[in-house]
């Protein structure tokens, strides 16, 4: 068993404490402020652990010069004794601490006694104080000699310690869904490709075919950085960004931060990740569309979770659609269907605008928001959550 302190304060303390008689007994007469001698003898050895604290070593019970050196006899004693018997394996800290303590406690006690002494007893005080000091920390050093001397404490490994609590880091659910999403959709022949999130109003509604007048456009929907400018209201600039540089077939995922002048309620965030995916090849149809996104969905979700395709719009697809999924958010209502992503066929003013010839290529995109997604995976009943950093929340999801 290794010893991790000298126990300085945990010992029954030689020191004299008042009795719980004497202490009743100046309840009742609480003006007596400095009792006699002949009360300090009735005073019993105090065998409590907490015996050192400053009440029970009341400065006010010290009134002559003799009490005082008594005290102080007591203190180093104390001190000497344990320090002498501690064993050479403590922890150098603990032990120090536990006589910073002591001192703490005591010698301030002691200290403040020399004023309360008669005039001419307050130097002779003074100097047996200071010697005190002196002896204490000599004691100490002593200790740290000896324990030197026997090759320090090196030693020491405590095994009753409490072990420190060790932190699991995670990545943010919404990354993990991205990931996931990225790696599924890697297996089946997509690259990443990455667009500016300062957007210029071509390529985040002009080349996407939305007519001048589109409600999407209005300032109150977007957030605006000058004349032509603003934070990309979603990841789709980037399909017509890829086109324009890399000849088809294409195969891209887009992940990305994408930017509305939304409120920040349980359902809205106004900024937030989007995954946009593009496909162009020659002969594509629906049919693919249809084909990659369920089998996706299975991959994602469960070869078991039923999917739907139903009508949609967006001016950028034609014809437009939004896949369903069927998933259950334990809320007592059972199984539902959640929109989880929109898509279509790339609408041929698109290509146009990208420069690929519509005659010879066709296509298909789509645009999710993996925060939904993980949201209705882990039935996360409000978005702000995934923006908190809430480390109480975000452990959850440590693997
Ligand atoms: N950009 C659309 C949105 O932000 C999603 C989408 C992308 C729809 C691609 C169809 C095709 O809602």
């Amino acid at each position: 068993m290794v010893v991790c302190g000298a126990g300085l304060l945990r010992e029954p303390a030689p020191f004299v404490c008042r009795s719980q008689t004497a202490v009743a007994a100046q309840r009742r007469t609480p003006q007596r402020r400095t009792p006699q001698l002949a009360q300090l003898k009735a005073l019993t050895p105090c065998a409590s652990r907490t015996a050192l604290t400053a009440t029970r070593f009341p400065s006010s019970q010290i009134v002559t010069l003799s009490e005082f050196i008594a005290q102080a006899e007591a203190l180093e004693q104390h001190v000497t004794e344990q320090l002498r018997s501690t064993d050479l394996a403590a922890r150098l800290d603990v032990v120090k601490g536990e006589v910073n303590a002591l001192k703490d406690q005591r010698l301030a006690a002691l200290q403040s006694a020399i004023p309360k002494l008669e005039s001419h007893d307050r130097k002779p005080g003074g100097i047996r104080f200071n010697e005190l000091k002196q002896r204490l920390q000599a004691e100490l050093d002593a200790f740290i000699d000896r324990q030197n001397a026997a090759g320090g404490n090196a030693v020491v490994v405590d095994l009753t310690m409490p072990a420190r609590q060790s932190w699991r880091g995670s990545l943010h659910p919404v990354s993990m869904v991205i990931d996931e999403i990225s790696d599924i959709f890697r297996e089946l022949g997509f690259t990443i490709a990455l667009g500016p999130e300062a957007e210029t109003a071509f390529y985040n509604f002009g080349a996407l075919n939305f007519p001048p007048d589109h409600p999407a456009m209005e300032l109150h929907d977007t957030l605006y950085l000058g004349q032509d400018t603003l934070l990309r209201t979603h990841t789709s600039p980037v399909q017509v960004r890829t086109l324009q540089q890399y000849a088809p077939p294409v195969r891209v995922l887009c992940p990305g931060q994408v930017y509305r002048r939304d409120f920040f309620d349980a359902t809205h965030a106004p900024a937030f990740m989007q995954i946009e995916g593009l496909a162009i090849d020659e002969g594509i149809s629906f049919v693919d569309l249809k084909a990659t996104l369920s089998q996706f969905a299975r991959r994602f979700y469960g070869g078991s979770r039923r999917v739907r395709f139903g009508p949609s719009y967006f001016p950028f697809v034609e014809p437009g659609a939004q896949m369903d999924v069927e998933v259950d958010l334990n809320d007592g209502k059972g199984l539902r269907w959640v929109e989880i992503l929109g898509c279509g066929m790339v609408h041929p003013h698109v290509l146009q605008a990208a420069g690929v010839d519509q005659e010879k290529y066709t296509g298909w995109a789509f645009g999710m928001g993996p925060a939904r997604i993980a949201m209705s995976r882990h039935d996360i009943p409000d978005i702000r959550l995934l923006y908190d950093s809430d480390v109480r929340f975000l452990e959850q999801f440590a693997q």
